[in-house]
């Protein structure tokens, strides 16, 4: 290694020839202060908090400038300490202080390297114009204000982990980071490594609190550390003081054999990944038919239900190996709702995203080992790609084939054609409030529901009529593939919806090889259409006055849930109470 000689500070000191001049003054105990400089990364030389005077006709920053043979550095004169103040004011009228970070741990960067700088009230007018926040990460906020575009976050992101979902958008006053193409954060492609947080100096990228965000530890409870869960697949590319900020969204529990590790119809906000053992997953409530009484005696008469039970009212669906979705990788037999969970599986993943009732309840069979997690974390687990690809793999195995059999139209599909669907359909999430659909766009693909609920509406001028809220086993996009191939309707999912996509080509040949099939989709097309249609007349006879000021546009439907009313009666296709008026009530509609 060459050696030059540079007067550091007025000591003439040796050092490798082409370090920055940053690394020679550290190299020989010499603090610069800096920003958006981290060591063992590529400089970027951004904020300029590390200038230095070289002799030149401007100061010149440090962390970017190379060191030469004979260079006469002044890291500390009144100048260049002025100059670093200035900076440092200037940075802080555009910064919200405290900022996020500030307030919850003390050690944003700014505001320390402000503190010492004797810098309390900024000369400068603050920012007046909001850059906004985006709240729609689980485990990440993102504060654009506190944001000083030091660019670290972009480098842990694009150098350190090789993800390439950070970059830069706009100019000037209006520039900022921007995940993708300017997506929201929860919506874009990051898998929440949570390594620009870490990298962050400032309350730009904080780890988000989630409300009660520990877990009750209890004796069955172990202690682990940040890199046991680092050994874990579904955990490698995370930053470990990421989950280490995350340690109480997440305990190791040990459940003796016959122990219940989860009940049907509880009320939770936490998801399972099996490590060890088998459990035992069933339905404890008894399966019930609604029945209405219909027939003679008055309007009210036949609004009322009862529970009639399973075998003195046998119904066709059960005749056709129906079974019963539930929040894990596998689905349960309508005749014998019993199944077994092992190594790899996770349930209880609509509980802990949507904070649904428990669906089943679930037993060690064996002493099982998991992982209880809050969405926190499992959002980090469902972003990664090879734990992913398991999850979809075990649904595919084990539950997809029941929950395409469970569409009544598709109970033709050939056993060949059903292989092929397993192999070709795409299994895609969507967080609450993302369009799926758009009315408007080509129709490209038919989609199944397999977890959250789907609103389906159409923009008219004045606003949105919805037509439909959908949920598990309903399907959606049949009518734009069918017609001409426009989507006549917006698909939104209310929470986290997780769909199976059927691509245009395999939903033409399915059309071209299953006339039944085809007949059928046709039919409920229409009817679809048909009942769309005369939703509309509705609409259209109420004055259009009277039906902005009411406010009808944007309440045609309200849509109530109360699962724990849900019997399961499989009566008109999963859910159909809604449209049926079922003493159940688990799903009512209002206008
Ligand atoms: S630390 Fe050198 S320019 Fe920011």
């Amino acid at each position: 290694m060459n050696l030059v000689e540079i007067t550091l500070d007025g000591r003439n000191v040796m050092v490798p020839d082409g370090v920055s001049v940053f690394d020679a003054a550290r190299m020989h105990g010499i603090p610069i202060p800096t920003l958006c400089h981290l060591q063992n990364e590529t400089p970027v030389g951004v904020c300029r908090l590390c200038v230095v005077d070289t002799g030149a006709r401007v100061l010149t920053a440090s962390c970017v400038r190379p060191v030469e043979a004979g260079m006469k550095v002044v890291t500390n004169s009144e100048k260049v300490l002025n100059a670093r103040k200035t900076l440092l004011e200037l940075l802080m009228a555009d910064h919200p202080s405290p900022c996020a970070r500030q307030e919850k741990s003390g050690d944003c960067e700014l505001e320390t390297l402000a503190r010492a700088a004797g810098i309390t009230q900024p000369r400068f007018a603050k920012r007046t114009v909001s850059r906004g926040k985006d709240d729609s990460s689980l485990a990440i906020a993102v504060d654009h204000d506190a944001c000083i575009l030091c660019d670290r976050c972009i480098r842990g992101c694009d150098e350190i982990k090789n993800n390439f979902v950070l970059g830069r958008m706009g100019k000037g006053y209006g520039a900022g980071i921007a995940f993708d193409l300017n997506a929201p954060m929860g919506d874009s492609t990051c898998i929440s490594c949570g390594e620009c947080m870490v990298s962050c100096p400032t309350g730009a990228l904080t780890n988000k609190t989630v409300v009660g965000t520990s877990i009750a530890a209890g004796p069955d409870a172990q202690g682990f550390e940040a890199e046991e869960l680092l050994q874990l697949p579904v955990f490698q590319g995370v930053s470990g003081t990421f989950l280490e900020l995350n340690r109480g969204a997440i305990v190791k529990r040990r459940f003796r054999a016959g122990e219940v590790i989860c009940r049907e119809g509880e009320f939770g906000s936490t998801a399972f990944y099996v490590l060890e053992g088998k459990a035992r997953v069933s339905l404890s409530a008894p399966i019930a038919h609604v029945k209405t009484q219909g027939g003679a005696g008055g309007f009210f008469k036949k609004l009322t239900s009862s529970l009639a039970a399973r075998d003195s009212d046998v119904r066709e669906e059960e005749a056709r190996d129906r079974t019963i979705p539930i929040d894990a990788s596998v689905d349960l037999a309508y005749g014998n709702p019993v199944a077994e969970l092992g190594p790899g599986d996770l349930f209880g993943e609509m509980t802990c995203m949507n904070f649904y009732p428990r669906s089943a309840t679930v037993i060690a069979e064996t002493d099982v080992v998991a992982f209880e997690m809050l969405r926190n974390v499992l959002d980090i687990m469902m972003k990664n790609k090879s734990f992913r690809a398991q999850v979809d793999q075990n649904y595919r195995r084990r539950a997809l084939e029941s929950h395409l059999r469970g569409v009544p139209m598709f109970a033709d599909l050939s056993p060949e054609f059903i292989e092929h669907l397993k192999k070709s359909v795409d299994l895609q999430r969507f967080a609450p409030g993302q369009v799926i659909a758009r009315q408007g766009d080509a129709a490209r693909s038919f989609y199944l529901v397999r977890i959250g609920f789907v609103k389906i509406s159409e923009t008219y001028p004045g606003g949105e009529l919805v037509l439909a809220y959908l949920s598990r086993g309903d399907y959606f996009g049949e009518i734009g593939l069918l017609g001409g191939g426009v989507r006549t309707a917006t698909c939104t999912a209310l929470d986290h919806v997780e769909v199976v996509r059927i691509s245009g080509n395999d939903f033409r040949e399915m059309m071209e090889r299953f006339p039944s099939v085809r007949q059928g989709l046709e039919a409920v097309a229409a009817e679809r259409q048909a009942a769309n249609q005369q939703r509309m007349q509705t609409v259209r006879s109420v004055p259009i006055d009277q039906f902005l000021s009411q406010g009808l546009m944007e309440a045609q439907s309200l849509l109530i849930l109360d699962l724990q009313n849900c019997t399961r009666c499989l009566r008109e296709r999963m859910c159909g109470c809604a449209r049926r008026n079922h003493a159940a009530g688990a799903r009512r509609f209002a206008v």
